[in-house]
């Protein structure tokens, strides 16, 4: 996408993207159902929600609540299963103005590989691997391990030839060891990162916020978790590809994540307030980018001055 004298695209290993924005998996729907409130244009990709390769009914109410800045949630990745998924979204994802990334989440490493397989068929772009969604009823959670996220990579990596990404956790103890071990087993970029786990209690009744108690926290307060998550990987693997996720709501808060080495950047929460919140960023970013005379998404990636 090019617009006055800056050139917005960017590139995650063999993906180049025509804008740095990604809309985060789980915050637009299925991207489908999403794409009359959202405006897709302005984004290189968006991510449709986590699909398992069964139906999946997701956690009991209540599993939305704000907390301070952020948002506490325990959807517990509700979603119809890949063979629906496939009935309802395949044949309107040409529809869409940016390209689909399908998400795989599963209990098992086949179970992510068959979804793999069916997001392929169904025609999306790219595949991001679910490693670590915090609201899954068994409190499994790969990412906080580098060899089940490798094995869960490995197969996905078998089943499709499509470019992954592997989305990983802030809860991890060592987030480099976890990105060494999902690049190894094939991953051409890391998300990083999912929600950070988190929990709440209303004053009055005494209750937790959520039925699940834990979920996972999203939203401005993340921008400094998935941002230290960032620079540490960024620093420790340089060739590795970073989609930085958390926190996002303005042209600044991209051109941070650059710097600290991400590629691009997903927004998720933010969505929920302001729908079209891609083409106020994208504003922003090109306003940063002209008045600091800066041409390209590259010159400001991993450009942070040192002290
Ligand atoms: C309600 C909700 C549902 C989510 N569902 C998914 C999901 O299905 N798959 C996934 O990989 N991430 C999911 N996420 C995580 C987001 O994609 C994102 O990684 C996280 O919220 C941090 O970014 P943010 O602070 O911009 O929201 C969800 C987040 C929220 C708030």
């Amino acid at each position: 996408m090019k617009r006055a004298t800056v050139e917005l695209k960017t590139a995650l290993g063999p993906v180049t993207i025509r804008s740095p924005i990604v809309a985060a998996s789980g915050t637009v729907g299925s991207v489908v159902d999403f794409a009359g409130a959202g405006d897709f244009s302005v984004y290189g990709a968006a991510v449709a929600k986590s699909v398992s390769s069964d139906p999946w009914p997701g956690r009991d109410a209540p599993r939305l609540s704000s907390s301070g800045e952020g948002m506490l949630n325990a959807i517990g990745i509700q979603n119809p299963g890949i063979e629906e998924w496939t009935r309802q979204v395949g044949p309107r994802i040409g529809n869409v103005p940016a390209p689909i990334w399908g998400s795989t989440v599963g209990h098992d490493a086949a179970g992510f590989a068959e979804v793999a397989t069916g997001l392929d068929s169904a025609g999306v772009a790219a595949v991001e691997v679910n490693l670590s969604c915090p609201n899954l009823d068994d409190g499994h959670l790969f990412a906080l391990d580098p060899k089940a996220s490798s094995e869960v990579v490995a197969a996905v990596r078998s089943a499709t030839d499509l470019p992954i990404g592997a989305k990983l956790s802030p809860n991890a103890v060592d987030i480099v060891e976890i990105a060494a071990a999902v690049q190894e087993a094939g991953a051409d970029w890391v998300v990083l990162t999912n929600t950070v786990w988190g929990a709440g209690f209303d004053v009055k009744t005494r209750r937790p916020k959520l039925r699940s108690v834990v979920g996972g926290y999203s939203g401005a307060p993340m921008k400094a978790i998935a941002m230290r998550c960032v620079w540490e990987v960024a620093q420790a693997l340089p060739e590795l590809p970073i989609l930085g996720c958390g926190g996002v709501q303005s042209g600044e808060d991209v051109v941070e994540y650059l710097l600290a080495g991400a590629s691009a950047v997903a927004i998720g929460t933010a969505h929920f307030a302001e729908p079209r919140i891609g083409r106020r960023v994208i504003k922003q970013l090109e306003t940063y980018m002209t008045r600091n005379g800066i041409a390209t998404i590259e010159e400001l990636v991993g450009a942070a001055e040192p002290w």
